[in-house]
């Protein structure tokens, strides 16, 4: 069949990587895709936005099964459009429904689901301009940190952890009396802050019957020891070495199959992935987060990590017959290390050519996440770059090589962290 992935970055890459593998897959396209899509299917100059055009491209290219990877178009209601579209009867689309895609889009929906449905989470409450000075009372008898939660889409900056109240309250008026967040602020979810270790659970689910893909962790923070500034995610690991079998076991009872079984319960389409960001303590998991997409840098370790074929899964997924899946991986760690261009997350420059990338091993994977091409040189073109996926017996293994590999490549005011994975320096 021919399948259309949707967005640009380090995931879709990687998501492509694997749907190309698969003998099913006939004409494998990608929009708008980037220079590393472009290598394995054609690449479409339409924006994830443009909803009536990725319909005329589904039409036009005869396209059967639309993978999609980022969450704005989901959180706008991209899979009902496509699915409701008289001219592509039987088009599977992958990634919720617009009401399932506000477990990502509207924290306070997340919350109250998770309330519902007897979810382990922080305690929480929700404010808006109508009650913000019972916002501030509540604010001030808080025990810090604060976590702040700007309600909508906010891309991955509308989470703050206030160490004082003065900052918590300076925050909570930022986001609603002033609008930093833009609407996303309008709406406040103030929550308590969880001890522990984070790590991240993938679930592929035709909102009945799930299969959990191999878990992983990032790391977020654009400083070695994990300090500074919040990034999209500066590298991955998996699998995630305290994650054992017990713990997993207590995630799928207490977290996967409520969330799933919620969904079902409250009519919701979900036939997607759902990405569940955990705080562990101790051996209690606790969701810091749902996301309705797969994670990028994740996906770049957890797809070379998976055996089976991407694509007989996500049309079994589709068509709503995951009960008769199973999953294999593989058992080697994968580690990916991304580089990004110099002052990001802050603003940075464009248009760097980047040399080297040929000579990275072909054992490794080099996902493309910002790049662009001029006059056929390979150029920076975002904040982050490449990602560079390794394998190895032994995170640590997996990690250095991946550095290793990365050396390789060369542009100018190229940062990387050399820390991915610090936590597991002996596994
Ligand atoms: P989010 O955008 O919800 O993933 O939040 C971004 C980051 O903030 C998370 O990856 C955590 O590191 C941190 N965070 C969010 N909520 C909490 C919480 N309740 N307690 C501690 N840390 C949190
Ligand atoms: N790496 C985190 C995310 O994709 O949201």
């Amino acid at each position: 069949m021919n399948v259309l992935i949707l967005g640009s970055g380090g995931r879709e890459h990687a998501l492509a990587w694997k749907v190309a593998q698969s003998p099913l897959c006939q004409k494998l396209f990608i929009a708008p895709g980037n220079p590393g899509t472009a290598t394995l299917g054609t690449n479409l100059p339409i924006a994830v936005s443009d909803f009536p055009a990725i319909r005329t491209a589904c039409t036009e290219h005869q396209i059967r099964l639309v993978l999609v990877g980022p969450e704005d178009p989901l959180v706008n209601g991209l899979t009902d459009f496509l699915e409701a579209a008289d001219e592509l009867p039987g088009l599977l689309v992958i990634g919720p429904s617009q009401q399932g895609a506000q477990l990502e889009g509207s924290k306070a929906f997340a919350k109250s689901f998770m309330i519902r449905h007897g979810i382990p989470t922080a305690a929480y409450r929700e404010f808006t301009s109508e009650n913000f000075d019972a916002g501030l009372h509540y604010l001030s008898d808080h025990p810090l940190p604060i976590v702040l939660k700007a309600d909508g889409l906010a891309a991955g900056k509308g989470v703050v952890i206030a160490t004082d109240h003065a900052q918590a309250i300076r925050t909570f008026t930022e986001m609603i009396r002033e609008a930093k967040f833009g609407a996303a602020g309008s709406k406040v979810v103030i929550e308590q802050f969880l001890q522990g270790i984070e790590m991240s659970v993938f679930v592929l689910t035709n909102g009945e019957e799930y299969l959990l893909l191999p878990a992983a962790k990032d790391y977020k923070r654009i400083g070695e020891g994990d300090t500074g500034l919040n990034t999209g995610g500066m590298g991955a690991v998996s699998p995630v070495p305290f994650a054992t079998p017990g713990l997993m076991r207590t995630i799928e009872e207490e977290i996967v199959r409520p969330t799933i079984r919620g969904l079902k319960q409250e009519n919701i389409r979900y036939r997607g992935f759902v990405f569940i960001g955990l705080m562990v303590d101790g051996n209690r998991p606790y969701v810091i987060e749902y996301n309705c997409r797969m994670g990028d840098p994740e996906t770049e370790v957890v797809m070379p990590r998976l055996r089976s074929d991407l694509l007989e899964l996500l049309i079994a997924t589709g068509k709503g017959e995951l009960n008769r899946k199973n999953l294999e991986t593989d058992p080697r760690a994968a580690a990916t290390v991304v580089a990004v261009s110099g002052g990001y997350p802050e603003s940075y420059h464009k248009g760097f050519p980047i040399t080297g990338t040929e000579e990275v091993d072909p054992d490794c994977l080099l996902f493309h996440m910002g790049t662009g091409s001029q006059n056929g040189q390979l150029v920076t073109q975002g904040g982050r770059v490449l990602s560079l996926t390794a394998f190895g017996d032994t995170i640590a293994g997996a990690v250095a090589r991946a550095q290793s590999e990365q050396a390789k490549i060369h542009y100018e005011g190229k940062y990387l962290r050399r820390d991915i994975g610090h936590e597991f320096p002996e596994l």
